[in-house]
């Protein structure tokens, strides 16, 4: 049963598209393999397409096959399939919600979930159909997810906001930021607050600056005129970093959720904006061409589907900022994104001031492919001399099978954080609206100042003009 011992209807809008098929199938089938899943749980899918639920299990399988973390196995497919119900309807037709109306009511005590895996378009559309519809009855037992982008810019997610908040209240509102629901970022709360060793040195008497950085060897993939009108800093910085940045550098929450969301809020809104008269400085755009990844020839983001060819959106972004808060005051931090970058990785290096001009101590924190994190120090070399040499400390979170098994994907924490009322690993409204105010002025500046993207070669570190951009000491700090 769900948290109050009611059964649990989860409706998936949007029930033959790939965030279902790849995301949270899979995600539900792991959930039954660790019986995670709450007893009572019925799965309904919604979606436009011709099946039955007949024909929709068939179809599902060999996505579960290739996504599910977990190996395959008949039964607990089996059982995936037995609480699952493929209803096919028109979302956008309020005379076919009829048909969920009538499946709600077998259950008139159910929790319920709705996730919106569809275009943001049609929130609201949704939203207000499951009110005429009467599907909506228990105001205190809906929640509906939904998944970024929430909005474009401040003026767009605040009309978003109102028009959810016209269904649903500001608590019933689950926004995914699939982030949250990695390891190691979850990790790193108890990192910076369990450990006297970094807790006492997490500030600008220790910190030389602070690096968080998501590379992707990927390029937009089928997702050109997405991507053209969004580029690196709305699709990867304004969320994913941002969310990272919070929790690398907030102040320890008191343990409530509320506390968690006031402390990372606090930093987005405690960013310094970038000016055009200083972003030369602090931004650098670049844009990839050509180029070879593992041994392959991809084209250059102008060569993609969907994209025009003389499409001045940035593939790269990378920022140095810094944060108007006493404890970090002069210490920047530089957040970096690209796509068809050398190598895939997402990661966090503090680095500290060097003593005796010796190499700094680095701490790495490792969120993805590899979870774990890494402290180098110095010390003194083997043997008779007094030579000083950088030896390292290696937790690596993701070599042990037993942890890689026990770790679940990030949709799979979500919707059991979801189900068990958890919001602590979804995004904040005042998260959304920071965020935003910060990346309009960003815009602003931009235009203002006319910078334009560098261009990289694809498989290469991005663009040239970083060199300049960077500490000295980082080429040698990240080798990668
Ligand atoms: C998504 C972006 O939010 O995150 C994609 O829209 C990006 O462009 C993806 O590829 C990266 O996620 P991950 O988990 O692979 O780092």
């Amino acid at each position: 049963m769900g948290t109050g011992n009611h059964p649990v209807l989860f409706t998936i809008f949007g029930g033959t598209g790939d965030l279902t098929y790849r995301k949270l199938l899979p995600a539900l089938y792991n959930l039954i393999a660790t019986k995670m899943l709450p007893k009572g749980v019925e799965i309904i899918v919604v979606g436009r397409r011709d099946f039955d639920t007949q024909s929709y299990v068939e179809h599902i399988k060999p996505w579960i096959q290739e996504f599910a973390r977990l190996s395959f196995s008949e039964n607990i497919f089996n059982e995936l399939v037995s609480h699952l119900t493929y209803i096919k309807m028109n979302f956008t037709d309020t005379k076919d919600y009829k048909v969920l109306y009538d499946y709600y009511n077998q259950y008139p005590q159910a929790q319920q979930l709705y996730y919106y895996a569809v275009a943001p378009e049609f929130f609201s559309v949704i939203s207000k159909n499951l009110r005429q519809c009467s599907c909506l009855k228990n105001a205190s037992t809906y929640q509906v997810l939904i998944e970024k982008p929430f909005g474009v810019n401040e003026d767009s997610a605040r009309t978003l906001h109102k028009q959810l908040l016209e269904v649903f209240s500001e608590e019933s509102i689950y926004r995914i930021d699939h982030y949250l629901g990695k390891e190691m970022i979850q990790n790193m709360m108890s990192i910076r607050f369990q450990n006297t060793i970094f807790k006492n040195i997490w500030n600008h008497h220790s910190i030389d600056y602070i690096t968080i950085s998501a590379y992707e060897t990927v390029g937009v993939e089928n997702r050109g005129s997405y991507y053209e009108q969004t580029g690196a800093i709305k699709d990867m910085v304004q969320n994913h970093l941002f969310q990272i940045l919070s929790i690398v550098l907030m102040d320890e929450p008191e343990e409530h959720v509320e506390s968690l969301f006031k402390n990372q809020a606090d930093i987005i809104q405690r960013i310094i904006p970038i000016e055009a008269n200083n972003i030369n400085e602090h931004l650098i755009l670049g844009q990839y061409e050509a180029g070879v990844i593992d041994h392959e020839q991809v084209v250059g983001f102008h060569g993609e589907s969907n994209v025009s060819p003389t499409s001045t959106t940035e593939t790269f972004a990378a920022l140095k900022l810094f944060i108007d808060h006493p404890q970090y005051q002069g210490v920047p931090v530089y957040l970096l994104s690209g796509k068809r970058t050398k190598k895939r990785s997402t990661k966090v290096l503090v680095v500290f001031k060097p003593v005796n001009n010796q190499k700094p101590n680095v701490l790495t924190i490792s969120i993805s492919p590899d979870e774990g994190v890494f402290l180098s120090f110095n010390a003194k070399k083997p043997g008779n001399s007094q030579d000083v040499v950088e030896v390292s400390m290696d937790f690596c979170q993701s070599c042990v099978y037993e942890n890689r098994l026990n770790t679940p994907e990030a949709y799979e924490r979500l919707l059991y954080a979801a189900f068990n009322k958890d919001k602590s690993l979804f995004t904040d409204w005042q998260m959304v609206l920071s965020s935003w105010r910060f990346v309009d002025k960003l815009f602003l500046a931009i235009n203002q100042s006319g910078i334009k993207p560098y261009k990289y070669k694809a498989g290469t570190c991005g663009p040239v003009e970083l060199e300049a951009f960077f500490p000295k000491n980082y080429q040698e700090i990240d080798t990668e």
